[in-house]
């Protein structure tokens, strides 16, 4: 059964258009039900307006609070009955009114190699702690802020050299490869939270450095 999948993004949307692009190629039996932004103006529905994708735009600001956004956010993206929602560049802090919902079918893509530099400005805190490797997390999100269980992680070397712009273009570049593959794997069911912990085909997850290719089979 094809799934359907809800993307919410406030950027650029390199992430939702990856995941459209798995959508369209097959990788992912699914398609893009609903892209949504907080942001009017955000590239990302431009994005998907050009390829024919279903957009929607809920403007944050015009909400008194955050639980009344997520709220209206959850009423909004429940209409479209997804099987999976996926944050990609959602910069907005999500409150249980909307987490608590789709526990277990709400997912984000962080760049970092988790549990290392949750929140913002994740690859100047990496250059500036000297760290040699960088990447991303996608991970299950729950209540606390880029805490829930890890899916999928995806590695890359940090160079003499890099800023923050350069390290963040090399980590996308796997965020594009990883983010589909483990989106995949939540649709088809192989991936789902248990409990506090992320489990593949009923078992422990296997180690990060195993785990892409037990994804991918
Ligand atoms: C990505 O780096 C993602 O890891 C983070 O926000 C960025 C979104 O980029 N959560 P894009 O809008 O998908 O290009």
């Amino acid at each position: 059964m094809s799934g359907r999948i809800a993307v919410l993004a406030s950027g650029v949307g390199s992430n939702a258009e990856a995941l459209a692009d798995a959508c369209e190629d097959g990788r992912i039996d699914g398609s893009l039900c609903i892209v949504g932004s907080n942001r009017p103006d955000a590239e990302v529905l431009a994005r998907a307006a050009a390829r024919g994708l279903p957009t929607l735009a809920l403007d944050h600001r015009s909400y008194p609070d955050r639980a009344a956004f997520d709220a209206a956010l959850h009423d909004a993206i429940a209409a479209f009955e997804p099987d999976l929602v996926v944050l990609a560049g959602f910069m907005r802090i999500l409150t249980p009114a909307f987490i608590t919902p789709w526990r277990g079918r709400l997912v984000n893509i962080h760049p970092s190699l988790l549990p290392l530099y949750p929140g913002l400005d994740t690859h100047a805190r990496a250059l500036a702690a000297g760290d040699r490797w960088a990447g991303a997390t996608v991970h299950y999100v729950i209540e606390a802020l880029d805490a829930g269980p890890a899916i999928l992680q995806a590695k890359v070397p940090i160079e003499a050299g890099d800023s923050p712009g350069t390290l963040a273009a090399r980590v996308r570049v796997e965020e594009h490869r990883i983010y589909p593959l483990a989106v995949q794997a939540c649709l088809s069911g192989r991936v789902r939270l248990a409990g506090e912990r992320a489990e593949l085909d009923g078992a422990v997850l296997p180690p990060s450095g195993a785990r892409e290719a037990a994804l991918a089979r």
